[in-house]
């Protein structure tokens, strides 16, 4: 019987996941009782589909574009009723300026934001006057739209849950079908994947079902190898950290590893480690009440190592790519570890605890350091929402980018304007390593404080070796908005999937 739930349980969470809008592109004529979405560059000039709609309303859309308000701002957008023979036209503003990938996924965005959450949508989305030169920017658009249309609503009432939206985008050949079918959608899902392993309760997400979940999602997608380290495989690495963290958690800590090997050249895989604490309760050290249920989202570096391996091994990039996700609950309990504890690690060195509350950067020690052992990667990047203090330097905007290489900074700050998920760089100094000094262990898991996200980064760096090109990412500030933005409605963002695709991408150019 245990055995038939344990089968069962991957099935009826896939059924949890969450649709996304069905897209389709093709030549879209404009006819009444439509829903419409009209791009337009300039508000005050309709040109092209814009026109023809303003024309077939008696020139009542441009009145009342005008009475509205609606000016020449990038994604400012309105949302007209009763103009006939349409049902609702929104019109969001372009600019003259050439847009970017980014931005097109933006104006996607702003163009399903107005519009019911009820009920099966048709929505007609006419792009013929925005500039760019990007090729296929429908693609772009339609990938935007679907982050936006996001909804967790597994724990509502049937009638209160929405219904995928259908979007038709107008265009001709299939150049931008094809880009989104086969590539730009996945990356929307693997963003789905990693807003929904956030979003959901920590009651119901633990380190086990953690590894259901996302294991389902790569059945059946080939060149992919999923392992699980259990406790047992831990001890035998001696990775007391990662051991450590999960001690005072009724539910054990595992490591889950997938690779995915999609270029039979022998180049050495990129290594990405996210971290996965699938609630953080401080432990001992234990955290205020206020805002503590938010700590459902500190996997949130795990989810998206987990959305970006799904995005690139469905779209089959030709590289090597391998994530490791270290999974743990942070709980304060009789067997919990304490303040004042000494862990040893992996790599054979010890941590002092001083806060059991700096316990993202005691499960990557181990998990960074058993990638390097295990993969001998290239490349190593970790995601982490490790410091209150990224957020509080950063907020929204930008994740902190800690690196050894001014350079590598550099093209990891490319990669994110490319990608839409931006990256600021924070310091790394010798003094932030003389901070973690211990008196009576190798080093400490913080010191005096400040900088928190510089310490919490040496202490990740400790267990990389130099000469690793290495990234470090703390999205602890924009993992989970309070408010909605362009391509995603508040709450998780699935913060680090358009960017890690992005650099996997540009090193598959690289072979
Ligand atoms: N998960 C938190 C960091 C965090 C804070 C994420 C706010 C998202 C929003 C992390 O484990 C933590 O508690 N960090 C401490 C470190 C301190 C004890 C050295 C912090 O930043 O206060
Ligand atoms: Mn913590
Ligand atoms: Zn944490």
């Amino acid at each position: 019987m245990k055995k038939l739930i344990l089968l069962l349980l991957p099935l009826l969470f896939s059924a949890y996941s969450l649709a996304m809008p069905k897209v389709e592109f093709r030549d879209l004529k404009i006819e009444g009782q439509q829903q419409l979405v009209l791009f337009v560059a300039d508000v005050t000039q309709l040109r092209g589909s814009a026109a023809q709609v303003d024309k077939l309303t008696e020139g009542r859309l441009s009145k009342a574009i005008k009475a509205s308000g609606l000016k020449n701002d990038f994604g400012q957008h309105k949302t007209f009723y009763g103009l006939s023979p349409f049902s609702q036209i929104t019109v969001v503003s372009g600019t003259d300026k050439l847009l970017s990938q980014a931005e097109l996924q933006q104006l996607g965005g702003y163009a399903v934001s107005n519009f019911p959450a009820n009920g099966q949508q048709a929505i007609a989305l006419f792009s013929d006057d925005i500039k760019t030169d990007v090729a296929a920017p429908e693609a772009y658009i339609a990938m935007g739209a679907g982050m936006r249309d996001y909804h967790f609503d597994t724990y509502k009432k049937a009638d209160a849950k929405t219904s995928p939206r259908w979007l038709i985008l107008n265009a001709a050949d299939n150049t931008a079908a094809t880009l989104y079918q086969n590539d730009l959608r996945y990356v929307v899902e693997g963003i789905y994947l990693a807003r929904d392993l956030a979003s959901e309760p920590g009651k119901n997400i633990y380190p086990q079902t953690f590894v259901e979940r996302v294991t389902a999602k790569f059945s059946g997608l080939k060149n992919v190898k999923v392992t699980v380290l259990n406790v047992k495989d831990m001890q035998k690495h001696n990775m007391g950290a990662l051991m450590g963290v999960g001690l005072g958690s009724v539910h054990e800590p595992k490591l889950l590893v997938i690779e995915y090997n999609g270029t039979s050249k022998n180049t050495p895989p990129t290594a990405l480690v996210g971290k996965g604490i699938t609630f953080d309760t401080g432990g001992i050290s234990i955290k205020p009440n206020d805002g503590m249920w938010a700590m459902k989202s500190d996997l949130s570096g795990a989810a998206a190592v987990a959305g970006t391996m799904l995005a690139v091994a469905s779209r089959g990039e030709n590289v090597n790519l391998v994530g490791l996700m270290p999974l743990a609950e942070n709980m304060p309990a009789g067997n919990a570890i304490r303040p004042g504890d000494v862990l040893s690690t992996m790599q054979g060195t010890t941590i002092e605890i001083i806060s059991t509350d700096a316990e993202g950067r005691l499960i990557l020690a181990d998990a960074v350091r058993y990638a390097q052992q295990q993969y001998k990667p290239g490349m190593l990047l970790n995601i982490a929402t490790l410091t209150g203090s990224a957020a509080r330097a950063l907020s929204d905007e930008y994740a902190a980018l800690i690196t050894r290489d001014w350079d590598l900074s550099v093209k990891m700050m490319a990669v994110g304007k490319l990608s839409g998920e931006e990256v600021w760089p924070l310091p790394l100094h010798p003094n932030h390593f003389k901070q973690i000094k211990s008196e009576i262990a190798d080093i400490k898991n913080s010191g005096a404080g400040n900088p928190g996200a510089s310490i919490g980064a040496a202490v990740v760096a400790t267990f990389v070796d130099e000469q690793l090109p290495w990234v470090h990412l703390d999205i602890a500030g924009v993992d989970w908005l309070d408010a909605d933005i362009a391509v995603a409605p508040k709450g998780s963002q699935g913060w680090g999937v358009r960017f890690m695709d992005q650099l996997v991408r540009q090193q598959a150019k690289q072979l």
